[in-house]
Parts: C-alpha cells; sequence; structure tokens
C-alpha cells in the first residue's frame, strides 16, 4: 500500500512540478519579444550569433528553455535560480539574508543568477570567452531570470512557497496564489481584451511605453548605475508588490474573480514591460556597441 501511494505520489509531483514557479510561457515570451525588439543593432547581432540555427534568430521562442529543462539531472542546480524566498511577512529582500537554496548555497537564488549570468556574458563581447561558460545558455538563462525576478510573487513568503501553496480559485476553476501571477492574470486579459490574441495584448502593453501612459517612466526603469547589483532593486519592487497586491486581501481556498483581475492586471502588465525592457538595457550594456568594460 505505502509503495503504491509513493510511486502515486511521485508521478503526481512529476505531473504537477513543472507549472511550479516560473512565469508562463505567455509571459516569458512577452519579456523576450520586448527585450529583442528594443536592442541595437550590435546587440542584436550578438544575440542573433548566440542563438542556436533553429531559433531562426527569434529570442523569444526560447525564453522558456530553462523551465524546461530545470528537472533534467544535469541542470538541477538551476532550479533555485527562478524565485527568492523571503522570510514570512518581512515585506523584504536583503541579498545576504535571502539569496541563498534551501542547503544554504550562497548566491542561488534568481538575483544571483542574474549577476552570474550578466557577468558570464561580459566576456563574450570582450572575445575573453571562458571555456568554462555556455554563452548561449547564459543568454537564455539571463534572459528568462529577468522575466522571472519581475513576477512579483517570485520574491515571496518562504512556508507558502512563493504562493504556490496557497490554494484557491480563479473564477471557476482552481489554481494558486502563484499561478495567478504568473499565467492567469496574462490569459483572461488576453481572452477579456484581446480575443484570446497574445500578440494583440503585446502591442498593446508596447503602445504602452512607446507612447502610452508608461512613456514617462521608462528612462527611470531602465536606471542602473552599477549592472552588478541592479537585480536586487528589481527583487525589492517585486516583494513589496507581493505584499501590497499579491498576498493582500488573499485567504486560502477563496475565489479571485473581477475584483482582483481589475485591479492586479495593471501591475502584471507593467511588470512585464518593465522586465523586456530592463532586459534590452543589460544586453545593449553587455553585448553592444558601447559595451561596459568593467565587466570582463
Ligand atoms: C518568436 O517566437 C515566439 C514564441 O515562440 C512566437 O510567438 C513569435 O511569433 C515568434 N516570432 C517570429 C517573428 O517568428
Ligand atoms: C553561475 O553559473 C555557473 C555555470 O555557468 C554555475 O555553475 C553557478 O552555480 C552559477 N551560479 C549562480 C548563482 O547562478
Ligand atoms: C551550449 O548550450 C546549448 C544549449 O544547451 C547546447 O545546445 C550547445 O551544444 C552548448 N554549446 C557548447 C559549446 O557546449
Ligand atoms: C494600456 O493603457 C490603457 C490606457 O491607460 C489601458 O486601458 C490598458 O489596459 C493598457 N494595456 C495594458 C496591456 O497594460
Amino acid at each position: 500500500m505505502t509503495r503504491l501511494y509513493s510511486v502515486f505520489f511521485l508521478l503526481l509531483a512529476l505531473v504537477v512540478e513543472p507549472g511550479v514557479r516560473a512565469w508562463s510561457k505567455e509571459g516569458h515570451v512577452m519579456t523576450c519579444q520586448i527585450a529583442q525588439d528594443l536592442l541595437e543593432p550590435e546587440a542584436a547581432h550578438a544575440v542573433k550569433m548566440l542563438l542556436p540555427d533553429y531559433a531562426n534568430g527569434n529570442l523569444s521562442s526560447l525564453c522558456v528553455w530553462p523551465d524546461q529543462i530545470r528537472h533534467w539531472y544535469k541542470y538541477r542546480w538551476t532550479s533555485s535560480l527562478h524565485f527568492i524566498d523571503t522570510p514570512d511577512q518581512a515585506c523584504s529582500f536583503d541579498y545576504q539574508r535571502d539569496c541563498h537554496d534551501p542547503h544554504g548555497g550562497e548566491d542561488m537564488c534568481v538575483a544571483g543568477a542574474i549577476q552570474n549570468f550578466t557577468s558570464q556574458l561580459g566576456h563574450f563581447r570582450h572575445g575573453t570567452s571562458d571555456r568554462r561558460y555556455n554563452m548561449t545558455e547564459a543568454l537564455l538563462f539571463l534572459s528568462h531570470f529577468m522575466g522571472d525576478i519581475h513576477q512579483p510573487m517570485h520574491v515571496g513568503f518562504t512556508s507558502d512557497m512563493g504562493g504556490n501553496s496557497i490554494d484557491l480559485r480563479w473564477f471557476r476553476h482552481k489554481s494558486n496564489l502563484h499561478h495567478v501571477w504568473d499565467r492567469e492574470i496574462i490569459l483572461t486579459a488576453a481572452a477579456d481584451y484581446h480575443g484570446k490574441d497574445m500578440h494583440s495584448l503585446l502591442q498593446d502593453i508596447q503602445r504602452n511605453f512607446t507612447e502610452g501612459s508608461w512613456l514617462q517612466h521608462v528612462e527611470s526603469w531602465k536606471e542602473c548605475d552599477d549592472i552588478s547589483t541592479c537585480a536586487n532593486k528589481y527583487a525589492k519592487e517585486s516583494i513589496k508588490l507581493a505584499c501590497n497586491w499579491g498576498y493582500k486581501d488573499v485567504e486560502s481556498g477563496e475565489t479571485l474573480s473581477d475584483k482582483y483581475f481589475n485591479t492586479r492586471m495593471p501591475i502584471v502588465m507593467k511588470r512585464i514591460a518593465q522586465g523586456g525592457i530592463r532586459l534590452s538595457m543589460i544586453l545593449n550594456r553587455v553585448l553592444g556597441s558601447s559595451a561596459d568594460h568593467s565587466l570582463a
């Protein structure tokens, strides 16, 4: 009996796990598309060189790759790089305190990973490619983790695993709080306002920072004095949003619907825009013509 149960739970874990803790495919695709569209020619060229041929020069087609391989034996070390667990109710991020894996492995969190892969990519432009590192993987990891760090619930509380253990309903179907932020809000927005057309949703986001209400903020979003620590700022923003909007007024077992959707949707859209704009800022600095020499 026990044997059977463990097999059952193992299977269940295999089925359920892949969805856990990841901006949905849609979120990552949009973030990367926004970023790629904003690359300067030199950086755009470098990205194309780094992508495998089968990507056809399309960064966003591979931005979910780190989610696909995180359970492979070879890449198990990456699984804690997708998020940050902060102390329950602290509503703050402290790199020294929080950026480690469950076994205490230092820097093993999404902010540490962004630093790591940004500095690895820095070697590419300077022709000092280090054989220890695979630059294609560095590009894909950086692009993916810049999305993750902007998803507020990826910087969440430890005991509920960033909202993963807060089961609830999203309108009529079962979900959990983490997944609501990874995917449900994006899909509901696409369904309600864009006839489920993700490309139309993406264009709406892009319009809102090229000519719409976010235009005046774009420069401040891109501000980053020290490229090795800017990820800490993004993580701090996320945990604040998680507290003020994600967890706020949510009880396990309840049904979230219009009221939650209408107030949180603008935040999700803004985070996708910020993630994409900031990814382009980093790629332009690291791979562009005025590449920052302090990195290599
Ligand atoms: C790039 O890939 C994404 C994700 O697979 C896809 O939605 C998009 O249409 C592709 N873009 C082009 C120009 O093929
Ligand atoms: C940085 O990347 C290397 C592989 O390229 C890996 O061994 C190391 O664990 C990574 N560290 C972090 C914090 O991402
Ligand atoms: C770099 O990583 C990619 C993706 O995992 C892989 O396809 C490629 O063969 C690797 N390149 C080298 C030189 O190991
Ligand atoms: C874009 O801005 C308009 C006007 O403020 C707003 O109604 C719409 O929801 C925004 N779209 C997205 C995807 O953020």
